[in-house]
């Protein structure tokens, strides 16, 4: 399947300080309308204990209100989390949480079957990590979902879920940005196996996007240079490190969905792109 080189990251709409609903949809629609193809989720986008899964349901409430063509749209989400309602995260990757997790997004996102259900973190309480991949897999040949991700793995539970799921697995994402670049092997896996790595937090995190450029100097003066926000530049460095990064920024207004959809225009000369990877 194709999607867009720039996804849309969910999060920011339906956790903590998150807009207004009626932005939220403005803003799905904008990245709808700018050529995205890519939106994550989770059933673990939300806040308050009453409201798991917002995020499904406002992305199934903003394709369906959509006026275009949104066939080609990729909707990922993810099972394994859970948001008791006081801030914390906690973690059930057990295949029986797993089945029954898949059954409430399919009724939030309306559809037959998930596109992308991706494992969202493997769960160091006990649970094999085989087990949970081996319970995507099972979700895959129900025909519950098209195609299996994982998420926060290292290089050898890449490779464990490569080996249950084989041609299931599509996708790997982990965190990666400026900021954060430890998940390189992990990159360079992907690449070397063919599967798409989707870098989480690429602009450094909800609360930290705005000071990319002050907080990464190289960034802002690329982005000077180009006439560009460092935002902008950061995603086209992301697009630039391998052909199977597939940026997922989140965004929570229709002005910073359309800036980021611009970075596929946006091209860095070698010697920029080498500067940006050095920069600290
Ligand atoms: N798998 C996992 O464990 C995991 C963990 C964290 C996140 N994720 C996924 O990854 C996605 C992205 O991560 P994230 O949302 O945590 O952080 P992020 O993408 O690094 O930053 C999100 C913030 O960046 C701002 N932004 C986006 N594009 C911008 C632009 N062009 N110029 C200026 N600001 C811009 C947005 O501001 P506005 O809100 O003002 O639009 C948004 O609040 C999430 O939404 C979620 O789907 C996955």
């Amino acid at each position: 399947m194709t999607v867009s080189a720039i996804g849309l990251g969910g999060m920011p709409m339906s956790i903590e300080g998150r807009p207004e609903r009626s932005r939220s949809i403005a803003t799905i629609h904008a990245a709808l309308d700018a050529g995205v193809t890519l939106i994550d989720t989770a059933d673990a986008y939300h806040a308050g204990a009453d409201d798991v899964g917002h995020n499904e349901t406002l992305i199934a409430e903003a394709l369906s209100s959509y006026g275009g063509d949104t066939a080609d749209v990729l909707v990922a989400t993810k099972g394994g989390h859970l948001r008791p309602g006081d801030g914390s995260w906690t973690i059930d990757s057990s295949p029986e949480h797993l089945r029954s997790a898949c059954e409430a997004s399919l009724e939030r996102l309306g559809v037959e079957a998930i596109g992308l259900y991706q494992l969202h973190r493997p769960d160091a309480s006990g649970v094999p990590y085989e087990d949970s991949v081996g319970a995507i897999g099972d979700l895959v040949d129900a025909g519950k979902v098209r195609m299996a991700g994982i998420s926060n793995a290292d290089p050898a539970q890449i490779r464990t879920a490569h080996e249950v799921l084989g041609d299931r697995l599509v996708s790997v994402q982990n965190q990666y940005s400026p900021a954060y670049r430890s998940s390189a092997p992990e990159l360079r896996l992907c690449q070397e196996m063919g599967l798409a790595f989707l870098p989480w937090s690429p602009l450094g995190g909800i609360s930290r996007a705005a000071d990319l450029g002050s907080s990464f100097a190289a960034f802002q003066e690329i982005a000077d240079a180009h006439g560009v926000s460092p935002q902008q530049v950061t995603l086209a460095w992301l697009l630039a490190t391998a052909p199977v990064v597939i940026p997922i920024p989140g965004s929570s207004r229709p002005e910073t969905v359309r800036d980021s959809a611009q970075s596929v225009d946006l091209d860095l000369s070698t010697e920029e792109l080498a500067r940006l990877d050095q920069a600290s």
